[in-house]
């Protein structure tokens, strides 16, 4: 079997910025013989407030020979409190109703694949009854084997940092779900949201991040490991192994965030002016 993995295409019908990179995209999963797609969140540059760009961006996904599982990420459903856009009960339901589950468990073979909700961690009661659910779907995996799918990585720059706020799982969720990775002999934890593409290992476990579809950042944020690049994820598995391979695919364009953010996500614009002064 081969999943594509695809994460952060921030589209929009009236943000249209990075919309030119979905059609070589959507041809690319054809060409690739793919089975299955999972999004790993950022499908929307805003349907954390704006609806129809969830719902633009789920025709397209709908649109693919193929099935398709979607994760919010924080442009979709909202993020941490406190912020802008914090994540609240009616950014979940409106995913909910347009798009389906916010986590899922998907069964292929010798394969659980399980897709976790980044945006719950530190929200009221979702988060536990999220953990909950995720020991039980890890529990009764039958001696499939395990790939996780969600939108933030587990960490930056060091499995034992401290929290990195926007960018990763905060330390006492994190340590979580290493436990639970290693009780359940977990293979791949893939995830998306950094704009980074990067390899590694934590244990048994195979790291990934996805690169984005739609655009890099280049100095307005700090530097992460791995590589600055737009493209998507080839996952082959086969029955005892996931072998994964990020892939530059051909005709997109590398959009630069920094020349449009002012347009694309004034608000944050405005912080990293004001952070500048
Ligand atoms: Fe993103
Ligand atoms: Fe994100």
């Amino acid at each position: 079997m081969k999943i594509v993995q695809i994460s952060d295409t921030h589209l929009s019908p009236s943000k249209t910025h990075f919309n030119d990179n979905w059609e070589p995209v959507a041809r690319w999963i054809a060409m690739v013989g793919a089975d299955l797609v999972v999004h790993t969140g950022d499908l929307t540059i805003d349907g954390a407030d704006q609806e129809e760009d969830i719902t633009f961006a789920m025709e397209l996904m709908r649109k693919l020979p193929i099935p398709v599982l979607v994760l919010p990420g924080n442009h979709d459903v909202g993020h941490l409190a406190g912020s802008d856009q914090p994540v609240d009960a009616h950014r979940l339901a409106r995913w909910r109703k347009l798009v389906g589950p916010d986590y899922w468990v998907s069964d292929h073979g010798n394969w659980r694949l399980i897709g976790l909700n980044s945006l719950v961690l530190g929200f009221e009661d979702a988060e536990e009854e999220q953990f909950q659910w995720l020991e039980q779907a890890l529990a009764a995996r039958d001696g499939r084997h395990v790939a996780i799918f969600a939108h933030k990585p587990l960490f930056v720059d060091d499995p034992a940092e401290g929290d990195t706020g926007y960018w990763s799982v905060r330390p006492k969720q994190r340590q979580r779900l290493y436990e639970l990775m290693a009780e359940h002999d977990v293979a791949l934890h893939a995830s998306g949201h950094l704009h980074w593409a990067w390899q590694g290992r934590l244990g048994e476990t195979d790291l990934l991040w996805a690169p984005p579809t739609s655009f890099i950042i280049d100095t307005l944020e700090r530097e992460m490991p791995g590589d600055r690049l737009v493209g998507a994820v080839l996952h082959h598995v086969s029955e005892e192994r996931i072998d994964s391979e990020i892939v530059a695919v051909p005709g997109l364009t590398p959009h630069v965030l920094d020349h449009v953010i002012e347009e694309v996500y004034p608000r944050a614009a405005k912080k990293v002016v004001e952070a500048a002064q």
